[in-house]
C-alpha cells in the first residue's frame, strides 16, 4: 500500500498516512540494518511495469526493503510535497536526526539548483531528495562531495540503464549533451555545531518531451525519453542509495584518488575549451585536468594552468 509523509511542522512532528485516503496516525520512522555488499539493479527490474504500484508513487517501505547500505538510507521520509527537500533537509538538520536520513519529495513548490538556478519536475516523474550526513571534512575537499555523488549518479545510470551518462563539470548529469540531473550540496551547523552536508539530488526519470516546453540553461532530457520506456523510479531509487553508499565511504576513508579517476572517466568537461566565472571575473581557457581535490584545471589564454574550485565557480553557456 502507498505510504508517504506530508509536512506538518516538520521537523517536530513526521506524519505518515496512505497517500490515496485521508490521513493520519503517527508511526516511527524506518531505521535499516547496516549490510556492506552492494549489487544493482538489472535493467529489466528498472522496466518491470508489473512491479509498478498502481499510481507509481515511491514508498519508504519499498526503498527501504533489503537495502543493502551502511549509512545512506538509514532512515527514508518520502513527502507528497514540500517547497524543497533541502529547506525540510534544513530544519532536520538541527534536530537529532539519523545519520543518512534521505528526504524524497514527490513535489517541490520552490526547487532548487547550484548558483540560484530553479528546479522544477512534474509530480511523481522524477527523483528529488536530499540526504543528510554528518561529515568532519576538510572545507576544501567540498567539491569533492559534489563530485563524488556525480560520479555515482552516472555510474548507476550507466550500469542499470546502459545509458551513455557522462558528467559536465562539477554537478551536472548529461545524456547526449542534455541535462538528466544534477547535485546541489550545501552545508549547515546542526546540534553541537557539528558539521552536516545536504546533498540534494534532482534527476529527471520519468518526464516526457511534452514535460520540457520552457528555454532551460541547457537542453534537457529524462531517462525514460533516453530508455525509450518508462522506469520504476523504486528500483532506481534503490540502486541509486546502494552506490551512493559505497561511494560515500571511498570518500570517507580519504580515497580521493579513486573518485578523481572514475570523475575524470566520466567528464565531458576535460579537453573544451571555454569559459569560466570565478568571484565575479571570467577566465577563458582549456580544460586540461580535475584537480585531486575535485577543481576544474585549466590553461588559460595567458598560458597559465589555474585551479578552480567547484563552490566558487560557474561554466559560462
Ligand atoms: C543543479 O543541477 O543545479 C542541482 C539540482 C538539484 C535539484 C535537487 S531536487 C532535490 C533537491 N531539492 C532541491 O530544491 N534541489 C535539489
Amino acid at each position: 500500500m502507498a505510504k508517504a509523509i506530508i509536512e506538518n511542522n516538520l521537523p517536530n512532528s513526521l506524519h505518515k498516512f496512505n497517500g490515496t485516503t485521508s490521513p493520519q496516525r503517527e508511526l516511527p520512522i524506518r531505521t535499516l540494518e547496516s549490510v556492506v555488499t552492494v549489487k544493482h539493479h538489472t535493467n529489466r527490474y528498472l522496466q518491470d511495469t508489473n512491479i509498478l504500484n498502481s499510481h507509481n508513487r515511491l514508498i519508504a517501505e519499498e526503498i527501504t526493503r533489503e537495502l543493502k547500505t551502511k549509512i545512506i538510507g538509514n532512515n527514508v521520509i518520502i513527502l507528497e510535497r514540500t517547497t524543497s527537500t533541502m529547506d525540510t533537509a534544513k530544519k532536520l538538520a538541527h534536530t537529532g536526526f539519523k545519520n543518512g536520513t534521505v528526504i524524497f519529495a514527490e513535489e517541490q513548490t520552490k526547487g532548487r539548483g547550484r548558483s540560484d538556478h530553479s528546479w522544477s519536475c512534474p509530480k511523481y516523474k522524477g527523483l528529488l531528495f536530499t540526504l543528510l550526513v554528518k561529515h568532519n571534512m576538510q572545507p576544501d575537499h567540498l567539491c569533492l562531495l559534489t563530485g563524488t555523488m556525480a560520479v555515482s549518479i552516472t555510474e548507476t545510470i550507466r550500469e542499470t540503464l546502459q545509458l551513455p551518462a557522462e558528467i559536465k563539470w562539477p554537478n551536472d548529469i548529461l545524456i547526449g549533451g542534455k541535462k538528466v540531473g544534477g547535485v546541489l550540496v550545501e552545508f549547515e551547523k546542526g546540534l553541537k555545531k557539528q558539521s552536516i552536508f545536504l546533498i540534494g539530488i534532482g534527476i529527471n526519470v520519468n518526464l516526457t518531451e511534452e514535460d520540457f516546453p520552457g528555454q532551460a540553461r541547457l537542453p534537457a532530457t529524462s531517462l525514460a525519453i533516453e530508455n525509450k520506456e518508462p522506469i520504476n523510479r523504486i528500483f532506481l531509487a534503490k540502486a541509486l542509495l546502494q552506490d551512493m553508499d559505497k561511494w560515500y565511504s571511498i570518500l570517507k576513508n580519504d580515497h580521493y584518488r579513486y573518485i578523481t579517476d572514475r570523475w575524470r572517466e566520466f567528464c565531458v568537461t576535460i579537453g573544451e575549451k571555454l569559459t569560466i566565472t570565478d568571484c565575479g571575473k571570467e577566465y577563458t581557457g582549456k580544460v586540461i585536468d580535475i584537480s585531486n581535490n575535485g577543481g576544474l584545471m585549466m590553461k588559460l589564454e595567458n598560458g597559465e594552468i589555474k585551479i578552480f574550485r567547484g563552490e566558487h565557480a560557474t561554466i559560462k553557456y
